[in-house]
């Protein structure tokens, strides 16, 4: 351990942020992710649906991709807005979230992602959080676990298998 970290191991000890502060950090950041998600949404190409979807997915070490849902004139290759952001992100070399927010044009409900959108969020892991917002700023917080529970991962592919026969 370097004399820097342990100054700061130190400091850290001998004034530990009270909880109220941490708290109140906490939200302002998920409030920025939304808010970020908010601006990613008036990107959206969706001359099809006019809904327009943004999403903000935050990595381990802070950096945050946004994406906006992309239509097509040939419908099935539209991409929603967290494929989008979660693509981008991977892309750049990062596996590794810690939360995505999800922001579109409802105005009395929380956006709820689509069953791929939550199978592609799997990919990255269950136990994650996803924010799920209004125009308004306000949120529900869940995880991908809750959005998709009992799913088949990455993980699942390496489980024990009966012995496949060549022929049937
Ligand atoms: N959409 C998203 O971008 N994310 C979702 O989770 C739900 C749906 C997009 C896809 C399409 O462009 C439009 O919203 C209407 O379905």
């Amino acid at each position: 351990m370097s004399t820097w970290q342990l100054r700061a191991e130190l400091v850290n000890s001998l004034s530990p942020e009270p909880r109220s502060h941490r708290l109140h950090r906490m939200q302002e950041g998920v409030m920025g992710l939304i808010r970020m998600s908010l601006d990613a949404k008036e990107f959206a190409y969706c001359p099809y649906s006019k809904f327009r979807v943004g999403a903000a997915v935050l990595a381990h070490d802070g950096r945050v991709f946004t994406g906006c849902n992309v239509e097509n004139a040939c419908y099935n290759l539209g991409i929603c807005a967290e494929r989008n952001a979660i693509s981008k992100a991977v892309s750049e070399g990062y596996r590794d979230f810690k939360a995505i927010a999800i922001a579109s044009d409802l105005s009395d409900q929380f956006i709820s992602p689509c069953g791929g959108c939550r199978q592609f969020m799997r990919e990255f892991g269950a136990s994650w959080d996803v924010y799920l917002s209004k125009p308004d700023g306000s949120y529900v917080e869940t995880t991908v676990d809750e959005l998709l529970p009992g799913s088949f991962g990455p993980e699942d592919l390496k489980m024990k298998k009966v012995h496949m026969p060549n022929e049937f």
